[in-house]
């Protein structure tokens, strides 16, 4: 089985999948205006801070546990382990985490597939298919749920062709896409009437806000879900990395491509606001705070284009384009944990495993369409906020408690450049056994209280 393991065929192809699965929604629809309303620059800084100081270190934790296994979470755990507990336990936070994975997915495809439909609506809107163009952009049972389809069976596709002919190529083709348009947008808005204003809110740090807690740990569950940590994708991204690389190099180039992206899409996102409020389009919700999320993507983002012709409509597909990439990227990666689970555990085909996994979470998907307002929000608080950090945290302690340190240390140290040891080695290893436990269990604590 393991001679027709997929891997990674080359160090940017890994760079551009991890990073792709890094950066998603969450870098452009979240990111941005949490930013501009918890102190613009000061936010940044922390967020910053955080992304190398807590999710950084986790991300290593999954990388190296997946590259040492080969495997994925339950193969990971259980060869780590040193004894039946810790073996069964492992098993337990894997399933857990499989099961998370496709619950994010459920969500994820949702939303992802009106990116979509808004992308599709513009241009329809412009060749004089208005009908269709509502329908598309209107909030409707039928919608949600032949978009949501259209999605999952596109993540399906590229996942089926494998890690290196699907998932790789597809993040190789769209991450340079996402970069490019992304820049353009961002370089076209920085000239219109209004963006000024939106740039020195994004930029002029407000010190006074800086040490309030809310702050901090909003910053620090931000940085967690941005990079996609604790359900293993980034664990069995890491297992497809071949030996002959140097992962703490790695880690830190999809962490900075991550951070990098979510800083520019603020560059787009809040000269954007304030060009729209030049235009009369209202940005501000009720308590005075910019509106954010969903209603920014699909309500206040749609009113700037429609201010705007035909120009609108080219920036409205591009824009909507560049967020279906964003979601692409990511969500191949949210399925290829139950996909390889089946290929591993059961040797099944890839093709046989992704359909049936992507039917599995269609079918949950569909009952979130079903029931939006009673399920959508509940799915994401369990899914983001409860098992994604309670996994984050079984991983740290995995890492850093249950494998052997020297097995660890040979691990990371495959390919070091240096004899002597460097600071990430001399670090690492205490930091992911007693800070990163300590940070995770701090937020969870507060989260529940
Ligand atoms: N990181 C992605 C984003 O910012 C979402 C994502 C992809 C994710 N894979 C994940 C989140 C796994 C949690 C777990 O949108």
């Amino acid at each position: 089985m393991s001679a027709q393991r997929g891997e990674f065929g080359s160090r940017f192809g890994f760079i551009m999948a991890a990073a792709g699965s890094a950066v998603g929604l969450g870098n452009i629809w979240g990111f941005p205006t949490q930013a501009a309303s918890n102190g613009g620059a000061a936010f940044v800084v922390v967020y910053l801070m955080l992304a190398f100081l807590l999710a950084y270190p986790v991300l290593m934790a999954e990388l190296t546990l997946g590259r040492h296994a080969h495997g994925n979470m339950i193969t990971a755990l259980a060869k780590v382990s040193r004894n039946g507990t810790q073996r069964g336990l492992g098993t337990l936070v894997g399933i857990v985490g499989i099961f998370t994975a496709s619950l994010i997915l459920s969500f994820y495809a949702i939303v992802s597939g009106w990116m979509i439909g808004f992308g599709l609506a513009y241009p329809l809107n412009a060749l004089g298919a208005t009908d269709a163009s509502t329908w598309l952009s209107e909030f409707s049972f039928n919608r949600n749920l032949l978009l949501m389809l259209v999605f999952m069976a596109l993540t399906m596709t590229v996942v089926a062709g494998g890690v290196e002919k699907g998932i790789e190529r597809w993040s190789k083709r769209l991450m340079p896409a996402l970069i490019v348009t992304l820049v353009a947008l961002a370089l076209y808005v920085l000239t219109l009437d209004g963006a000024a204003e939106g740039l020195a809110v994004y930029l002029v740090p407000d010190l006074s806000k800086i040490w309030s807690t809310d702050l901090i740990f909003n910053a620090m569950g931000a940085a967690f879900f941005s990079l996609s940590l604790g359900v293993g994708t980034m664990l069995i991204y890491g297992s497809y990395i071949s030996d002959e690389e140097h992962l703490p190099t790695l880690g830190a180039q999809v962490a900075l491509v991550d951070v990098g992206i979510a800083v520019l899409a603020g560059f787009l996102i809040l000269p954007a606001m304030y060009v729209a409020a030049d235009r009369g389009v209202m940005i501000f919700n009720e308590a005075g705070g910019l509106l954010s999320e969903d209603t920014l993507i699909f309500v206040v983002l749609p009113a700037l284009f429609d201010s705007m012709n035909e120009t609108g409509t080219v920036l409205a597909l591009a824009f909507f384009g560049l967020m279906s990439i964003a979601a692409l990227t990511s969500s191949i990666s949210m399925l290829e944990v139950p996909v390889s689970f089946l290929v591993e555990r059961f040797q099944w085909g890839r093709l046989q495993a992704a359909l049936v996994a992507t039917v599995i979470i269609s079918v949950m998907s569909t009952a979130i369409v079903a029931n939006f307002d009673a399920l959508f929000g509940l799915v994401i608080t369990i899914s983001t906020r409860y098992s994604q950090p309670l996994l984050g945290l079984a991983l740290c302690l995995y890492a850093g408690w249950v494998w052997r340190r020297d097995l660890l240390l040979k691990e990371l140290a495959k390919n070091e450049p240096l004899i002597e040891p460097t600071l990430f080695m001399k670090w690492w290893p205490w930091y992911v056994r007693f800070v990163c436990p300590t940070i995770v269990v701090v937020i969870l604590v507060r989260t529940i209280a």
